[in-house]
């Protein structure tokens, strides 16, 4: 069996693989990673909190990336298996599938949710967790992804959405949910806040 500081060291060569992936990913593609570096552990906690595992049905993560929000709910007690991963870029689909052989992952646009999942959910969802990068969309687009995601989910389920934007990425005016945020996490890189919006 490895020893701790083993563990601690493979963890921590982990971590620094994914942030070199990271960071080429994202200079291949900013606009679309939206960061250059995974989110930190606090923040990943953070967005995790929102999500109770005792409410059955699947949960589906947008945007996970190298995982690092997986990691926090599968830590918060969330079984892998009932995991959705939406991700399009084919390096994170490879460490994802790697990571969570038993989460089902979907490589496709998140911005064609209903598309992608209507056939694929025996249930409604007891939750949606979203690392996409919301702000660099259109208003319109965004509003889309969170009334395709809202009939997908349970009545009253969370959408968590992490950013780095002062304003609530989907503003309030446009009515039909209502919003809760989080206090602005200052360990990370840059600062986040983490907004829940549930269907009213
Ligand atoms: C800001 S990163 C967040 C990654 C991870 N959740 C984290 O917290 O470190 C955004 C992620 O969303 C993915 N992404 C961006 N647009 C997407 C889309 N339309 N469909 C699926 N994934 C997308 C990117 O490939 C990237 O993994």
């Amino acid at each position: 069996m490895p020893s701790q500081s083993l563990r601690l060291r493979g963890k921590k060569s982990h971590r620094l693989n994914d942030e070199v992936r990271f960071i080429r990913s994202w200079l291949e593609k900013p606009l679309s990673m939206g960061a250059v570096t995974p989110s930190s552990r606090i923040l990943a906690r953070t967005m995790a909190r929102y999500v109770e595992p005792s409410v059955a049905g699947p949960i589906i993560e947008l945007g996970p990336g190298t995982g690092p929000v997986t990691e926090a709910l599968v830590q918060a007690g969330v079984e892998p298996s009932r995991l959705v991963l939406v991700e399009f870029n084919p390096a994170f689909c490879k460490i994802l599938r790697a990571r969570y052989p038993d989460a089902t992952l979907v490589q496709g646009d998140a911005y064609s949710l209903r598309r992608l999942l209507e056939t694929l959910l025996l249930q409604p969802a007891a939750a949606v967790v979203s690392g996409l990068p919301l702000v660099t969309k259109p208003i319109r687009m965004r509003l889309r992804l969170i009334r395709d995601a809202f009939d997908l989910m349970l009545p009253g389920a969370p959408f968590v959405q992490f950013t780095y934007s002062v304003a609530s990425p989907l503003p309030r005016r446009l009515g039909g949910f209502s919003v809760e945020a989080s206090e602005r996490i200052w360990m990370n890189i840059p600062p986040a806040r983490v907004w829940v919006y549930r269907k009213t």
